[in-house]
């Protein structure tokens, strides 16, 4: 006879094999998923701002490599390292300048599931069809950003491959270099997680009176060392925990721009406020204890709209009337289209076709890229560059 408590174990391990099992079936045998999205020729040319000419023109006289061949009669389209490559050799890449800061964008709110990884992931791949040069950094114990890269924290992430060996108190790293890896994409790398992260909040529990100061040392050191990381890069997204602790609030304060995630329901608009007003009392406190928060931009994203739901609607105006400007216009649509991709520890910018009707996909993927332009043009608003480079400006050097 099993206890009731046994059975935690029980439903533990059943847990973890049906996870290895989703995971084989979702990506190739080799484990790690493969990125095989394609781009037509016409949208390769919309991304670049340029005419379908342009690319024509570079594909004959040889700057470009030929286009992908024919199969079937049907041209299979770009891949996405195409795409970069294109990018560079036509001068149409959206990088940052070297003096411009790179934006390290917090996607936090105290309420969970409020959509923080499904915004960190799809802002990610939106970035990186962009053309940005993207660092990703789960710091959440939870896991799930890195789940939706395709690792399985269970099994092929490590303690010492997480935050943790850095951040611990016992520290064994003196940079981040150590924790980031690769991901399918070219141009996102990613600084995984696991459970055993957390261990960095009872260590802290543990210290006692000197709780505040290694407190302190903690904020300081994780803001370094991902401003050391950003250098490489344009775009730094960070996936928190959904709760006050201690790598929740470096989080805060290493972040120079914040979006808050939350849909149109009552429950999720009363935390937010709550998260808001302790946000506004830990930056004081941390301020007395000097260290600066400092945000480029603090927005709030509506999450998951349903426009068939009225009270969706109700609730999506009284957070116009509340916060204004702060709320971006467009909201991000609850999508089937978004928890299919997840079934399948996926992005929709990930999907090569549609997964529920061609209609649904559409919409969702214009729906997205309508959101995250607005967080890029923030972005881009901060390095004092109104617009990507139009063709003209791309021709006339
Ligand atoms: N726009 C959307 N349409 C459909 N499903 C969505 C949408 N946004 C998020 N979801 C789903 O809602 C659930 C919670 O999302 P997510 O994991 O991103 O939230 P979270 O805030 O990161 O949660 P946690 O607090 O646990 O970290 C997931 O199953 C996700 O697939
Ligand atoms: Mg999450």
């Amino acid at each position: 006879m099993h206890s009731e408590v046994e059975r935690l174990a029980e439903m533990a391990q059943a847990g973890e094999r049906m996870i290895e099992r989703l995971r084989k079936q979702a990506f190739l045998p080799d484990s790690r998923k493969g990125l095989n999205i394609r781009f037509g020729i016409a949208e390769a040319a919309q991304l670049l701002g340029c005419s379908t000419n342009r690319i024509r023109m570079a594909e004959d006289d040889g700057r470009l490599p030929p286009p992908p061949p024919t199969e079937n009669g049907r041209r299979p389209g770009y891949s996405i390292e195409a795409l970069l490559n294109m990018r560079a050799v036509l001068g149409a890449s959206p990088a940052r300048a070297p003096l411009d800061r790179p934006a390290m964008i917090a996607v936090q709110n105290f309420k969970g599931g409020v959509g923080k990884s499904t915004v960190t992931t799809h802002l990610a791949h939106y970035f990186a069809i962009q053309g940005y040069r993207v660092l990703v950094v789960d710091c959440d114990s939870q896991a799930t950003t890195t789940t939706l890269f395709g690792f399985n924290p269970h099994f092929n992430i490590t303690r010492e491959q997480t935050l943790y060996p850095y951040l611990s108190i016992d520290p064994t790293q003196t940079d981040l270099l150590y924790a980031v890896q690769k991901t399918p994409w070219p141009n996102v790398d990613l600084i995984p997680s696991n459970l055993e992260l957390f261990d960095v909040e009872y260590e802290l529990a543990a210290s006692g009176a000197d709780g505040g100061s290694v407190l302190a040392s903690r904020f300081r050191k994780l803001k370094a060392g991902l401003e050391d990381l950003a250098r490489g890069y344009d775009v730094v997204i960070l996936d928190p925990p959904p709760a006050l602790g201690t790598i929740s609030l470096a989080v805060m304060q290493a972040a120079n721009a914040l979006i808050v995630p939350l849909a149109a329901t009552t429950p999720d608009f009363c935390s937010t406020v709550q998260f808001l007003s302790m946000m506004d009392q830990v930056t004081s406190q941390l301020a007395q204890a000097g260290l600066t928060v400092d945000y480029d931009f603090v927005r709030l994203l509506c999450s998951k709209f349903d426009g068939n739901d009225p009270s969706h609607a109700m609730v999506r105006q009284i957070m116009e009337q509340t916060f204004g400007p702060a709320l971006l216009p467009v909201s991000i649509l609850e999508s089937a289209e978004i928890s299919h991709a997840a079934l399948r520890m996926m992005t929709v910018y990930e999907l090569e076709r549609p997964i529920g009707s061609a209609r649904t996909h559409k919409r969702s993927r214009a729906n997205l890229d309508e959101a995250m332009a607005q967080v890029e043009a923030l972005v881009r608003r901060g390095w004092g560059l109104a617009t990507p480079a139009s063709e003209e400006a791309v021709v006339n050097g």
